[in-house]
C-alpha cells in the first residue's frame, strides 16, 4: 500500500510506505502560518526499542512555534549537529493520541492495536548515564520529542520510544486526548516534585498565562491539591475563560511595570517608581486571597514577568520556571529573593514515571483536558498562527487519522 487518505486509516497493522506530513525546512523558516508545507513523505523504519503509531490527533504546543521560526534555535541544524538528523526536513508535534500500528522486536509494554497517549520525554536506554542509573531527564542524551527530534505527531504516523506510550484515557475521544500530556506533566513535575514547595492545602499559586496550556493544567492542578489559583492573563475575555475553570484571574492590561528591570531603576533615588506600580499588583493579590502572598509562582513568560514573580512570592516561597517566552533576561532585584528566603528552581518537562502519575489523574477523571478547538489537519499551521499571536485559549487538537 502507497499511502492513505488524511481522515482514514490502513488496516490495523498494515503500515503504508508513504504518509502526509506538515513538515518544517530550514528554508521555509518563519511565523507558523508560512512555515509548513503538507509533504508525501516515507513512513519511518523503526529501531527494536520504537513504536510506530498511527496519529489520530495531534496537540499544539508553543515549542511548534519556536522550531517553526527557527528561533531560538534553528533545531533541524542542531540535529545535524548532534549528528541526529535523519532527514532534510522535521516533522515537529510534542503530543499526540493514537493507536499502535507496529513495534520494534524488544517492545513488550504495547502491542498493535492499543490505544496510547504519546508523551514526549525521549532518551535513549543506551546513554551510559541512564544506564548508570541518572534519571533520564538528567541524562546528556535527553530529547523533547517532537521538538528536538525528527518524527513528531504532525503526520500520519509518528516514531516513539516504547517507554512514551502512556494509556488513553477510555473517556476520553482522541482529540480531548491529545492536547494534555506536555503541558499537564511539565506542570505536575513544577507544582509537585520540588519539596517542601509541593502545593498544600490553602496555598496561593500564581499562574502566569492562565488561559493557556501550562496555565489551564496549573489552576486544575492546583485544585487538585486545595490550593488556591490566582491566574494572570491579558484581557477580561480571557479572565472570565480562567474563572470558569475555578481560578481567581488579574487582568495585567491593568498594570503597566512589566519588563526587564535596568541598574537605573534599583537606584535608592527611583527605585520606588517600579517598586510602587509592583506594590499595586501584589496588593491586588492580597486582596483577592484575603491577605495571602503566593507560595509558588508558576513562571514562564521569563522577562516580562520574572521581576514581580520574584517581588510578589511570598517569604520562603518558590518561584519555578520551565521557559522565557517573552525573553531570557530574568533580571530582579535579588534583595526580595535573599532577604525573604525565597527559592527560584528551573524545571523541564517531566521523567517517565511521573507522566505516568499524571496521566493516572488525567484517567481517573481528576484532571480534564481543556480542548477548546478542534481543526483539520490542513488548518494546523493557521492555529498555531493564532498561539504565536497570543490569540489562542485553551488547547487546540489536530485531526489527522478519523
Ligand atoms: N520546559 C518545558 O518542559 C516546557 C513545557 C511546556 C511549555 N513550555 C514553554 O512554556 C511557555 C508557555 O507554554 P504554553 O503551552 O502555556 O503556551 P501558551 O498556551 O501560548 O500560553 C502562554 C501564555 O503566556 C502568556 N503571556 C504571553 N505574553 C505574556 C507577557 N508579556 N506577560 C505575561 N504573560 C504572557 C499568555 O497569557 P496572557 O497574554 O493572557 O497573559 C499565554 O496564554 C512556552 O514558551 C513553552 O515553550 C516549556
Amino acid at each position: 500500500m502507497e499511502i492513505v487518505e488524511i481522515g482514514t486509516l490502513p488496516p490495523l497493522g498494515e503500515v503504508p510506505e508513504m504518509m502526509y506530513a506538515q513538515t518544517l525546512r530550514q528554508e521555509r523558516f518563519n511565523e507558523p502560518s508560512k512555515a509548513f508545507e503538507i509533504e508525501k513523505v516515507k513512513v519511518p523504519e523503526l529501531r527494536d526499542d520504537e513504536v510506530l503509531v498511527a496519529v489520530m490527533a495531534a496537540g499544539l504546543n508553543y515549542n511548534s512555534v519556536w522550531a517553526a521560526t527557527g528561533y531560538p534555535m534553528n533545531m533541524i541544524q542542531v540535529m545535524e549537529l548532534r549528528k541526529e538528523k535523519e532527514t532534510d526536513y522535521q516533522i515537529i508535534g510534542s503530543d499526540c493520541s493514537g493507536i499502535v500500528y507496529k513495534t520494534g522486536k524488544n517492545v513488550t509494554n504495547v502491542s498493535v492495536g492499543d490505544e496510547v497517549v504519546i508523551q514526549a520525554g525521549w532518551f535513549n536506554e543506551e546513554d551510559p548515564a541512564v544506564k548508570k542509573g541518572i534519571l533520564p531527564i538528567f541524562a546528556p542524551s535527553a530529547r523533547a520529542w517532537g521538538y528536538e527530534t525528527t518524527w513528531g505527531s504532525f503526520a500520519q504516523f509518528c516514531k516513539v520510544k516504547h517507554f512514551m506510550c502512556v494509556q488513553k484515557p477510555k473517556h476520553l475521544n482522541w482529540d480531548a486526548a491529545a492536547v494534555y500530556m506536555l503541558s499537564g506533566a511539565t506542570v505536575y513535575r513544577m507544582l509537585t516534585k520540588y519539596e517542601p514547595h509541593i502545593v498544600k492545602p490553602g496555598d496561593v499559586v500564581l499562574i502566569w498565562g492562565g488561559a493557556g496550556g501550562l496555565g489551564t493544567m496549573a489552576i486544575q492542578l492546583t485544585k487538585l491539591y486545595g490550593g488556591i489559583p490566582v491566574a494572570v492573563v491579558n484581557s477580561e475575555d480571557k479572565k472570565q475563560y480562567c474563572e470558569s475553570l475555578g481560578a481567581m484571574a488579574i487582568n495585567r492590561s491593568d498594570y503597566d511595570h512589566w519588563g526587564a528591570l535596568s541598574p537605573d531603576m534599583l537606584k535608592p533615588e527611583t527605585q520606588e517608581i517600579w517598586r510602587g506600580k509592583a506594590k499595586k499588583f501584589l496588593k491586588k493579590i492580597l486582596e483577592m486571597t484575603g491577605g495571602k502572598l503566593p507560595r509558588i509562582v508558576l513562571e514562564h513568560p521569563g522577562e516580562a514577568t520574572i521581576p514581580t514573580s520574584i517581588f510578589v512570592c511570598d517569604r520562603g516561597g518558590m518561584v519555578v520556571t520551565c521557559a522565557g517566552t517573552t525573553g531570557y533576561l530574568a533580571s530582579f532585584d535579588v534583595r526580595y529573593l535573599w532577604l525573604q528566603l525565597k527559592r527560584l528552581q528551573g524545571s523541564h518537562f517531566a521523567d517517565t514515571k511521573e507522566c505516568v502519575e499524571f496521566n493516572q489523574l488525567v484517567v481517573d477523571g481528576k484532571i480534564q483536558p481543556v480542548l477548546s478547538n478542534t481543526v483539520a489537519f490542513e488548518e494546523l499551521p493557521i492555529a498555531l498562527q493564532l498561539m504565536y499571536e497570543n490569540l489562542h485559549k485553551g488547547n487546540t487538537a489536530v485531526r489527522i487519522g478519523y
